[in-house]
């Protein structure tokens, strides 16, 4: 059977402020999939929220980039923006960036990550989501699961995993895509996914069967809007088991947590800390950035699920790291490396403030 599963979210508003969602808004988006699943255009659906960030799983037949599904998801999230102005939450509608609707979601804002591929078995698949950070954000986690041995033992001793995965890299400045086979150009693949800015990694694969392994979204809202309006809060679908990694290798990276671009104003580096659902409300600092892993199986398209997965003790120790790390970075205050640096700081709200101050310069 096959099955397409499209993840799109957006910051339709915050409560309060940008550490959460309202459940009003939550409520709201999944009327209007239950809709959509009575009349048949969705064969499932899963709603909810990380951080002030909106989130619509769905399943169904329609293939990647359907209109028919793109309009779903916009027009929910126009209902959903309307509760949330009702309300008067933060920023109510913060990711919409166009008036209309025009065959397609991407451009408009929101996030969009999408695979078709044909169900197996028992399909195992773990959503990661997050707030307070930039798409890019996967790109350490992505390569340590299908291209880190220490990290996934399955590369070196799973039959069906030791050629390898292909990975689809794209110049979100540019507009270019390449791909590289792991392990045999692990080095060229690592110049550019280093830069998770500049370079994001789309898509992961299967290297002998070509089988889809992990889409991403990629969207930048800077980008797109031409100005800072908030944060990209990517997601990343991940498949699991058989020829791809194990849950337990897919969750592993988020054991020792990395250094992302996020957190307050967009405009700071910060620690990714990986937290359950209940923990997905971006508190100290705007922050710091946070991952949710959201777990199901899929039975003809339904979704089972979902299951907590980063509610648990094993994650604690990360979780401190973590807030060590928070603790470390945010003694630099206004200073780089904790503010990004001066090229990034132009897509925020920097440059308004320096042409406030462009006519005080004097040459030397
Ligand atoms: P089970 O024997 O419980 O299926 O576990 C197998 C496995 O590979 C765990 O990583
Ligand atoms: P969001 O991108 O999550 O809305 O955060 C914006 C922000 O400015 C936080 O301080
Ligand atoms: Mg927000
Ligand atoms: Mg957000």
């Amino acid at each position: 059977m096959d099955i397409t599963l499209s993840v799109i979210k957006a910051d339709v508003g915050g409560y309060v402020g940008h550490s959460s969602s309202h459940p009003d808004v939550i409520q709201k988006a999944k009327e209007s999939l239950e809709r959509a699943k009575e009349q048949g255009l969705l064969i499932d659906y899963y709603v909810t929220a990380c951080g002030d960030d909106l989130q619509l799983i769905m399943t169904h037949q329609q293939g990647e980039d359907s209109e028919q599904i793109h309009k779903l998801a916009w027009d929910t999230f126009v209902g959903c923006t309307d509760v949330a102005k009702r309300l008067k939450l933060h920023g109510a509608g913060q990711d919409l960036l166009s008036d209309a609707f025009s065959g397609t979601i991407k451009g408009l804002g929101p996030g969009v990550a999408e695979m078709q591929f044909t169900e197996r078995t028992a399909e195992t698949i773990v959503i990661f989501m997050a707030d307070k950070t930039a798409s890019g954000a996967w790109n350490l986690p992505l390569y340590k699961i299908f291209a880190d041995p220490f990290n996934t033992i399955g590369l070196v001793i799973a039959s069906n995993m030791h050629s390898g995965f292909t990975f689809e890299v794209h110049d979100v400045l540019k507009s270019k895509k390449i791909t590289f086979n792991a392990p045999e150009e692990t080095y060229d693949l690592l110049i550019f996914l280093g830069s998770p800015s500049r370079y994001a990694l789309k898509a992961v694969y299967h290297k002998e069967s070509g089988e889809i392994a992990a889409s991403s979204s990629t969207q930048r809202l800077a980008l797109i809007a031409g100005r800072y309006v908030g944060k990209d809060d990517p997601v990343c679908i991940v498949r699991s088991q058989g020829k791809f990694p194990a849950v337990g290798e897919i969750l592993e990276p988020f054991a020792s947590p990395n250094i992302v671009k996020g957190w307050m104003r967009g405009s700071h580096h910060g620690p990714l800390i990986p937290v359950s659902f209940r923990e997905a409300r971006a508190i100290r600092f705007d922050g710091p950035p946070r991952a949710i892993a959201a777990g199901f199986q899929l039975a003809n398209g339904k979704l089972i699920g979902a299951a907590d997965l980063f509610d648990d003790p094993s994650f604690d120790l990360a979780r401190q790291q973590a807030l060590a790390m928070a603790d470390f970075l945010r003694r630099m205050g206004p200073f780089e490396p904790h503010r990004l640096p001066l090229e990034e700081m132009e897509y925020t709200t920097m440059p308004e403030v320096s042409k406030k101050l462009a006519s005080r310069f004097q040459n030397i």
